[in-house]
């Protein structure tokens, strides 16, 4: 059963407490319900992609606390400084490259080499972070596909029996998702429309904000390349060959790989949200230790399994350079 507790004192640091031990609560902020983890543990933030069902790992926002924790996560550029500094808190979202030590884990950015940073408005969202101590990611706290909740009902209804609290703080403001503003490229681009309009964003710009190409309208978390191995990837392997690493799962490979083969496992107890938690560092160590081809274990739809066969089918496809 899911627990509503109201927003405040006591309700925030048991909140806090469940998210620094790796677990995952919903909470109010002006816009929507969030859904949020430990952006810095990828185990937490699997449990959220579990929960809301997406057959995809889609980029998360990171909520911090001020300007300051925002850019020890995202390289600001003046101009997208010049915006933090203009709204926050408030349902603004800049998109920027990573920062050297940001700490925002590879799961939570979907593996791209971007990070997305919103200091929210509401207050019990910034207790909430400022509790837990890192910064919170969080997807709106509806199951894929569904509308984003504005009341702490609506969380109830779309998640209960898959997190334990949710924090009752109100009817979100503004109902409206936050405006996300990119900057990865020379011209700052309008991702999403959202609760802040695009003539205030480029009064406090002095610069019009650009469109994003159609592809990025279908998928604003695809507007850059994700994260993929240099090393080829051969998919539902059954056994691996001489001079192949492999990326194992539930042991499967083990006994099918020449002996002192590079391996490593995504979760050897067969669990998805594990093996999950693991992919990208998983594929990222393999490039170190200098894989050239991966024969990857083949991995059960169940549960994240879906998502994480997604993400090995566009790592395993061909790129254009
Ligand atoms: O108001 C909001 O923004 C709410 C509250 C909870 O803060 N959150 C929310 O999150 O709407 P979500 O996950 O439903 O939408 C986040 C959007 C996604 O479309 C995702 O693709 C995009 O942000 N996004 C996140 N990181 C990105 C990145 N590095 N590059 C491009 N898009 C990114
Ligand atoms: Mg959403």
């Amino acid at each position: 059963m899911i627990r509503i507790v109201p927003a405040r004192g006591a309700g925030i640091e048991r909140a806090a407490e469940i998210m620094r031990a790796g677990g995952i609560v919903a909470f109010p902020t002006e816009t929507v319900y969030g859904l949020g983890a430990d952006a810095t543990q990828p185990k937490a933030v699997a449990r959220v992609f579990e929960a809301k069902g997406r057959p995809s790992f889609n980029p998360l926002i990171a909520h911090v606390e001020d300007i300051e924790a925002a850019m020890r996560e995202a390289l600001l550029s003046p101009q997208a400084r010049r915006l933090a500094e203009a709204f926050w808190p408030a349902p603004l979202t800049l998109v920027a490259p990573i920062a050297p030590g940001a700490t925002v884990c590879e799961l939570a950015r979907a593996g791209l080499q971007s990070v997305a940073v919103r200091v929210p408005a509401h207050p019990a969202a910034l207790a909430l972070i400022r509790a837990v101590g890192r910064p919170i990611a969080a997807p709106s706290a509806n199951i894929s596909g569904r509308v984003s909740p504005v009341t702490a009902l609506h969380v109830v209804d779309d998640l209960n029996g898959k997190i334990e609290l949710v924090l009752e703080g109100g009817r979100a403001a503004a109902g409206l998702e936050s405006t996300i503003v990119s900057f990865c490229s020379p011209a700052p681009v309008l991702l999403r429309p959202g609760a802040i309009s695009r003539a205030d964003i480029e009064q406090a710009l002095g610069d019009f904000l650009r469109s994003p190409l159609s592809a990025d309208v279908l998928a604003p978390g695809m507007t850059q390349a994700h994260y993929a191995p240099k090393a080829t990837l051969r998919l539902d392997a059954l056994e691996a060959e001489e001079g192949e690493a492999v990326l194992d799962y539930n042991g499967r490979l083990a006994r099918f790989s020449p002996p002192g083969a590079l391996m490593l496992d995504l979760s050897p107890s067969g669990d998805p949200t594990e093996a999950a938690a693991n992919l990208f560092s998983h594929l990222r160590e393999l490039d170190r230790r200098g894989a050239k081809n991966i024969a990857v274990a083949p991995i059960p739809p169940r549960g994240l399994g879906e998502a994480i066969n997604d993400r090995l089918r566009r790592a395993a496809t061909p790129r254009r350079s």
